[in-house]
């Protein structure tokens, strides 16, 4: 084997050449087609949010996978057909999930996550991304204002699993034989969230073996859709005097479909009085952390809760997933709930704190942190605060809009975050016209369902819809804005679209309409 002199430059094997070669000719066929997604969003009055698709269409046009290898160009090409059907959540009028698009640096984290890949759960792989990690947890956990010195967490794959974490520390904390023997007969766990918190609570009640029938739903306010606390304070009670073990309560900031905010400082207060974990869910609504709008109201009694999971990816415009669990003063509760011993993968060093991985469930982890530190660094606290302020100020807009025209819409309730729910009259049940007092529930949600139909085939907007069955209410629009790129002035753009398509709507079309 031939050693190159030590003043010799080292060729670049041939290998690595034609990989080059390869990433440059793929750079430049899909570039074009990145602008053209990205400028065709930015016309959002005449792009359309999607092609529509049936599954065997897509086959078709993707073509099979087979034994032989393809050439770049047909891979281009199915990269195309991804663009071409794809739906653009980065499209102003995509309001469909409570996510939207995402920041070019974000995007260009991706790719450059893509080509160093590899796991963070040892710092010796993954050094930048473990210190980034760390950063952002401690940054995040400040801004709702943890002890800065016993900040702790985790990045996951999502809000769900940050809600899962936090339940399996929070058993640990009281049942630190679960990990190793089980639940013993006389454990009797029992766990408390609000009846409209995310379902994802109630799969983890399931997942950490008390089942979900111990994951006791409290009722929540009809208006503000926030959990009733004394409702949670008696339920509390009422358990342990049954002889059931409370352990956990999962409040929220920001509920999935009301918007709603829990009072953390009566939540938190109740907690410690029974020594119970408090978390909150803070995936979506905790974005508003940044608003000075909110801020000071709706967060307040966050500093005292034990733990908070967010979605800045929900909010923010990071991409999907950047999603945090969060601990305060909690002596590293995750590493004590999940560790693996696994002596082959973890070895003690002075920057063990870096080794993500043991804190965790899994072991191969995704580097979500660049995405996360860079569109951090690229909007500073203060552009962050921008987004916040600018989703709660069209929230304050489009609410007046719908007050002001309260022969076509009806607030569902107002809003407390920038979760806007609001029901839609057709002109044929308006007052006065031919179907007055005939909207009954069931035309209303069908009213509903039918215009959704239409967004979804004409592609033009995306609002989601939905029933309320706790409190018995027919479907209505429920318009999450956040991080998106709409402006102030495409408020009335999304009423006015919604009026045109129920123009035509009247009893017969709901009659024969099968949703
Ligand atoms: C309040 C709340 N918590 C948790 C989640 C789950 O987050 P993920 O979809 O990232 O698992 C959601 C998702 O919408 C949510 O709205």
């Amino acid at each position: 084997m031939q050693v190159p002199d030590e003043h010799e430059e080292e060729p670049v094997r041939e290998e690595f050449v034609q990989m080059s070669k390869e990433f440059e000719q793929l750079i430049s066929l899909v570039t074009p087609m990145i602008k053209n997604h990205i400028e065709e969003c930015g016309r959002p009055k005449t792009t359309p949010l999607t092609k529509w698709a049936l599954p065997n269409d897509l086959l078709r046009e993707l073509g099979p996978l087979t034994n032989e290898p393809s050439s770049i160009e047909e891979c281009a090409k199915a990269i195309e057909t991804t663009f071409k059907y794809s739906l653009k959540t980065m499209h102003p009028f995509f309001m469909d999930k409570l996510y939207a698009g995402s920041d070019p640096v974000g995007q260009i984290a991706e790719y450059v996550v893509a080509i160093l890949n590899t796991n963070v759960h040892v710092y010796h792989v993954s050094p930048v991304f473990s210190v980034m990690e760390v950063e952002c947890i401690r940054l995040f956990g400040d801004q709702f204002g943890f002890d800065p010195n016993t900040i702790d967490g985790t990045l996951n794959p999502g809000g769900s699993m940050s809600n899962m974490m936090a339940l399996l520390a929070a058993r640990h904390e009281h049942f630190p034989h679960v990990r190793q023997e089980g639940w013993r007969a006389e454990d009797r766990p029992v766990a408390f969230t609000a009846l409209q918190s995310h379902y994802s609570i109630n799969r983890c009640a399931m997942v950490c073996g008390m089942g979900m029938n111990q994951m006791i739903q409290i009722p929540s306010d009809r208006m503000t859709g926030a959990m009733d606390v004394e409702a949670l304070d008696k339920a509390v009670q009422g358990e342990i005097e049954k002889g059931n073990t409370p352990f956990f309560v999962n409040s929220l900031a920001g509920s999935t479909v009301m918007g709603g905010f829990d009072d953390q400082e009566k939540i938190s207060s109740i907690c410690k009085k029974h020594g119970l974990w408090h978390h909150i869910d803070a995936c979506w609504g905790g974005f508003l952390i940044f608003s000075d709008r909110c801020k000071r109201t709706i967060f307040k009694g966050c500093e005292k809760s034990d733990s908070i999971a967010f979605n800045p990816h929900k909010g923010l415009g990071t991409p999907v997933q950047t999603c945090i669990l969060m601990t305060n003063n909690k002596d590293n509760a995750l590493k004590k709930a999940n560790t693996s011993g696994a002596e082959y993968l973890f070895h003690e060093t002075e920057y063990s704190k870096y080794d993500i991985g043991d804190k965790t469930l899994s072991c191969g982890r995704r580097a979500d942190s660049l995405a996360l530190w860079l569109c951090t660094k690229r909007q500073g606290i203060n552009g962050f605060k921008k987004l916040a302020d600018a989703a709660y100020d069209k929230t304050m807009y489009i609410t007046r809009l719908i007050k002001e025209q309260s022969d076509k819409f009806e607030m569902v309730n107002e809003p407390v975050g920038t979760n806007t729910c609001f029901w839609y009259t057709p002109p044929y049940f308006r007052k006065g016209a031919e179907g007055e007092n005939k909207y009954t529930d069931q035309y209303k949600t069908n009213t509903h369902k039918l215009i959704f139909e239409k967004m979804k085939e004409e592609g033009k907007l995306l609002i989601q819809h939905n029933p309320l069955p706790e409190f018995n209410l027919p479907n209505f629009f429920r318009l999450t804005l956040k991080g998106e790129k709409s402006r102030m002035e495409d408020m009335p753009y999304l009423l006015d679209e919604i009026d045109r398509m129920g123009s035509n709507i009247n009893s017969t079309i709901l009659d024969n309409f099968k949703p």
